[in-house]
């Protein structure tokens, strides 16, 4: 691996291995992930200050598309919006994909929505739930927050060098500042038994690469859309847009072939509202 200028940062996973034979995280994921391209090749930290960081220099550094960074904790964990991230030990799952699509620029965010899918998708088939999706990318379970996604991107004049793309899923309980916890929850609040971190990153990342192939397919959500709208929290019902240029009230009607919420108006007009600056909000809460 080339050398990162961040490696004060980091505690080699092979230093940290478990000893007497049990079976460490980092080799649980090598064994469980079953995929093509996604996740391959896999580097795996038992801390580090954030998997998006390190993805990023390792894109610098000419990492391939598919490659996976996957850390065990995070010493800074980055949210949206410049927010923080909570990454205890050992509780919770932090990775990031990095990929290098040969897509238009105004297309990436769409990738965002697919890895929601995907993480919806995981959860489902990992612990027989069936979590909901927040538009545009937070997925949710019981009306609360398990999993942020953010996804950032470096352009090369005009076109795409590469997107990382970070997945943040609570597992664990843990103890949330209270202000948190009126809007986020964890798997484990919805299951008795525990949840295998490995095998939930390993789903995910196969759903992904199918997802994935069929949004290439036609560089929109148009294949994908309907499985999309079916996990819509938000899917008529009444939410109120954040946007800059101002606040307003209607109905969440689905999201078009470009990932954008339509959102129709008292008077019947419909509104597209694109993720970049607004956010959307339930009327009386959260969703
Ligand atoms: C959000 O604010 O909803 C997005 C949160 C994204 C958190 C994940 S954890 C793994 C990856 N590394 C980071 O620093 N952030 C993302």
């Amino acid at each position: 691996m080339a050398p990162t200028g961040n490696e004060s940062l980091t505690v080699p996973s092979e230093d940290c291995r478990r000893a007497g034979g049990e079976v460490s995280y980092e080799q649980e994921l090598t064994s469980s992930i079953d995929t093509v391209w996604i996740g391959k090749p896999l580097h795996f930290f038992e801390t580090l200050d954030s998997t998006n960081l390190r993805a990023k220099l390792e894109a610098e550094a000419g990492a391939e598309s598919g490659t996976l960074i996957v850390a065990d904790e995070q010493t800074a964990g980055r949210g949206r919006r410049g927010r923080g991230w909570e990454s205890p030990k050992g509780k919770n799952v932090y990775f990031t994909l990095l990929l290098r699509p040969n897509i238009k620029p105004d297309r990436a965010s769409m990738l965002t929505l697919v890895m929601a899918l995907a993480v919806a998708q995981g959860i489902e088939r990992t612990c027989q739930l069936s979590p909901q999706i927040k538009w545009p990318n937070d997925i949710v379970l019981n009306g609360k927050k398990i999993c942020g996604i953010l996804t950032e991107m470096s352009l090369e004049l005009e076109s795409i060098a590469y997107v990382v793309i970070g997945v943040g899923i609570n597992v664990e309980l843990q103890n949330f500042s209270d202000q948190v916890r009126a809007t986020a929850t964890c798997l484990r609040e919805a299951i008795v038994t525990s949840v295998n971190r490995a095998k939930l990153i390993a789903e995910i990342l196969k759903s992904f690469e199918e997802l994935c192939a069929c949004f290439l397919k036609t560089c929109d959500m148009s294949i994908l859309r309907e499985d999309y709208i079916t996990r819509l929290v938000n899917q008529d019902r009444q939410v109120r847009v954040l946007d800059p240029k101002g606040e307003y009230i209607g109905t969440a009607r689905g999201i078009n072939d470009r990932g954008e919420l339509l959102v129709e108006l008292e008077d019947g007009r419909m509104e597209v509202v694109y993720a970049g600056e607004v956010s959307v909000r339930g009327l009386y809460g959260y969703t």
